[in-house]
């Protein structure tokens, strides 16, 4: 079988750059079309192959993490219709595990984060994974009051009217219970009533949902709380969201939810080596039709919560818990076509057209074929039998093709050389892996996408401004640069007498830009789209230089490549020289300096606030560590740092406020002591800690 992808360590930063830009837009395409659409297009065996790919690829190089840096994200917004509901504790993700070595290795990150000897035992409580929708629930005084989705992790949709009809979810809690507690958990629907449901909608003419854990999330999401209660949804309550419980462990907060009248993800077993955790997932993956419910893997969590507070959060999911997933599915189809998409950044991406297949009772039609050499690599033609995969979920990956069965006349697949939006020519610069067009803002794909990109929900977060209006009002030249968004109460007259506008929705929409014409630095950096900066690299910038003003004075300085700004920009931990090469290059563009100008005119940016920790001593502080931190690791220390303001840095300067010296420490504990930097042991960083 040919390669899928080139291996990490083979890559160059360009190709790099080139395939985390594109994996994150492929990845931020597909949440909108699981989470808002309920309508997913590849499987998620195909999806948890990109995220992997770009967690790889984001270990290797940190440095490039694009716009829209998924890592940074979980889920999507909510949907309109819904009244929104703040999470007291954000609803996060879990990170994947695929083979027992990923197993392995998570259990020795705990070991290493904790700093636990070999012989000290590490319990895990194992459960199914359930193929749903996650759901928190919270109750006052034992009464349930407010049901809510995961949304986009911070915020969920109010869903409280439809959780009301379920039977699985208890109304009133059975005593005692704390005054006030979130449950969280799992909404799913059985195979067999999936199966009736599909059955009655096909036969009412009706659209079919794609799999179990699609009809739940169409369910729940209704509008009209009479039809979720017509739909056979349950409940599996898993987590808490603040701890009020007394409980230590995973394992007795499980018989406490069941106590209150919860079903519980079963079979579980709580293991206690690496060795029982695999023998466990074998045995699921055995019973796993067996099973009432669709089940994508297993998940393991930490028993202690000590433990699993210590450990905390890595971006999007805890250190203390991964999910284990099952093996993909996989058949064959024909390749009737390859399109051609183009992206904001002018990336051309083919996608694969396929004659409809089912593959492990979900039929699918697309799949990315990533890039020219990818297809190359498998040699993959228009009319092939191509073999695809997908695990518990919807459509595929392109993993091969059955060369035995091609037509005598078939040609290897030839990229474009012109853009076919715009017939620009789209060249592929050395070592890159993306062709892309060069036809810049005339392009209308890279137009739109920009200004898509601009007025998107972590950009300016402008309402009812989809797609489709801002391509009819780029085509008519009402807006051809972001800072024509702000004076678009200008064409009022003209947007109302528009087809499909009308005075009403005219009036939405100017209210909706009006209310965004003060904006954070950070969200205003990161809507700028300039290449490589998301939101957390939007956030680093916005952080270090306070306000525009003075970004943009050290960014106009920094394009001497030996000036102090430079240095500045490149010193920014997780930036380096490669992203600030790009951060500069937008600002030698006298285009852009144009649109900055023309967009600060209209707009008001606030500058960067401080984060609140002012009651920590360590806020603002520079902290190196150095040498074998006995009671913790290094990880733990620097998250435990960061968490009280503090910036921990790699080399120790004048600038240092701390050096916080382990066993064996070098040159660095030196050097502080010769610059009169504090040096603390550990003894006294822990007693620091413990004052807080
Ligand atoms: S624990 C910090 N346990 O899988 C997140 N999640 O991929 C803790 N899920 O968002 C979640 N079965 O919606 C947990 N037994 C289980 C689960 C489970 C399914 C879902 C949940 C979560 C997603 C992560």
């Amino acid at each position: 079988m040919p390669k899928k992808t080139p291996k990490i360590d083979e890559l160059n930063v360009l190709e790099a750059a080139a395939d985390m830009a594109d994996l994150a837009r492929q990845i931020a395409h597909h949440d909108a079309a699981y989470h808002q659409k309920d309508a997913p297009e590849i499987s998620d065996a195909a999806y948890d192959a990109l995220r992997n790919r770009y967690r790889a690829l984001l270990v290797a190089f940190p440095h490039l993490a694009p716009v829209n840096d998924p890592e940074q994200r979980v889920g999507v917004a909510p949907a309109a219709g819904f009244t929104k509901v703040a999470h007291v504790v954000p609803m996060l993700s879990l990170a994947n595990a695929f083979s027992d070595d990923d197993v392995a290795e998570f259990a020795t990150r705990i070991r290493r984060f904790l700093n636990l000897p070999e012989n000290e035992t590490l319990e895990f409580v194992a459960e199914p994974k359930i193929d749903g929708l996650s759901c928190s629930l919270r109750y006052e005084q034992g009464a349930l009051v407010v049901a809510a989705t995961r949304g986009d992790g911070t915020t969920g949709e109010n869903i409280t009217a439809n959780i009301m009809t379920m039977k699985d979810v208890p109304k009133k809690l059975t005593a005692p219970f704390p005054d006030s507690v979130e449950i969280r958990g799992e909404i799913y629907m059985n195979r067999d009533d999936f199966i009736k449901l599909n059955k009655q909608r096909e036969a009412s003419g009706e659209q079919i949902f794609a799999n179990p854990r699609n009809a739940a999330a169409g369910s729940v999401r209704q509008l009209d709380s009479t039809i979720t209660a017509s739909r056979p949804l349950k409940f599996f309550g898993y987590a808490l969201g603040e701890r009020v419980t007394g409980d230590a462990e995973q394992q007795a907060l499980r018989k406490t939810i069941a106590h209150w009248g919860f079903k519980l993800n079963e079979p579980s077993r709580l293991c206690k080596t690496v060795d029982d955790i695999l023998d466990y997932y074998h045995d699921i993956e055995s019973k796993r039709h067996a099973l009432p419910f669709d089940i994508d893997g297993v998940v393991y969590k930490l028993n202690r919560f000590d433990w699993q507070e210590r450990l905390g959060f890595v971006s999007r999911s805890p250190r203390w818990a991964i999910a284990h997933k099952f093996a993909a599915e996989q058949a064959e189809t024909k390749l009737n076509n390859i399109h051609i998409q183009v992206g904001r950044t002018g990336a051309l991406t083919p996608v694969a057209e396929l004659e409809p297949v089912t593959v492990g009772g979900v039929v699918v039609s697309r799949a990315t074929l990533h890039n020219e050499d990818e297809i190359a690599r498998k040699d993959i033609r228009v009319g092939d039998i191509v073999r695809i995969q997908r695990a518990g979920d919807v459509i595929p990956q392109v993993i091969g093709v059955d060369e035995k069965r091609r037509a005598k006349n078939s040609t290897p697949f030839v990229m474009p050389t012109h853009c076919p939006e715009c017939g620009s020519l789209a060249i592929r610069e050395e070592g890159m892996a993306v062709r892309r067009c060069t036809g810049g803002l005339i392009c209308p794909a890279q137009a739109v996408e920009h200004l898509r990109h601009f007025t998107s929900r972590t950009a300016f977060n402008i309402e009812g401004f989809g797609e489709q209006r801002v391509h009819e009002l780029w085509q008519d030249k009402i807006i051809q640069s972001p800072a024509d968004i702000f004076r678009l109460k200008n064409h009022r007259a003209t947007l109302e007498t528009r087809e499909g506008w009308g005075e009403k929705s005219v009036e939405k929409l100017l209210a909706a830009i009006e209310a965004r014409r003060t904006i954070s630095l950070d969200r205003f950096i990161y809507a700028l789209g300039i290449r490589q900066v998301g939101e957390a690299t939007a956030k680093l910038l916005a952080r270090h230089y306070h306000s525009l003003d003075a970004w943009r004075d050290a960014m106009v300085a920094a394009q001497d490549t030996e000036s102090a700004a430079r240095h500045d920009l490149e010193s920014i931990d997780q930036i380096g020289a490669l992203m600030a090469r790009d951060i500069v290059g937008f600002f030698a563009e006298p285009h852009n300096i144009q649109v900055l100008d023309d967009l600060a005119s209209e707009l008001t940016i606030e500058s960067h606030q401080k984060p609140d920790t002012h009651n920590s001593p360590l806020a603002g502080k520079t902290i190196v560590f150095t040498g074998t931190l006995e009671t913790m690791s290094r990880a733990e220390a620097k998250a435990k740092a960061e968490n009280l303001g503090a910036k921990v840095a790699g080399s120790v300067s004048a600038k240092t406020d701390y050096v916080v010296v382990g066993a064996d420490a070098g040159s660095k504990a030196d050097k502080a002591r010769a610059l009169g930097v504090n040096v603390l042991d550990e003894h006294k960083w822990a007693a620091l800690l413990a004052t807080l």
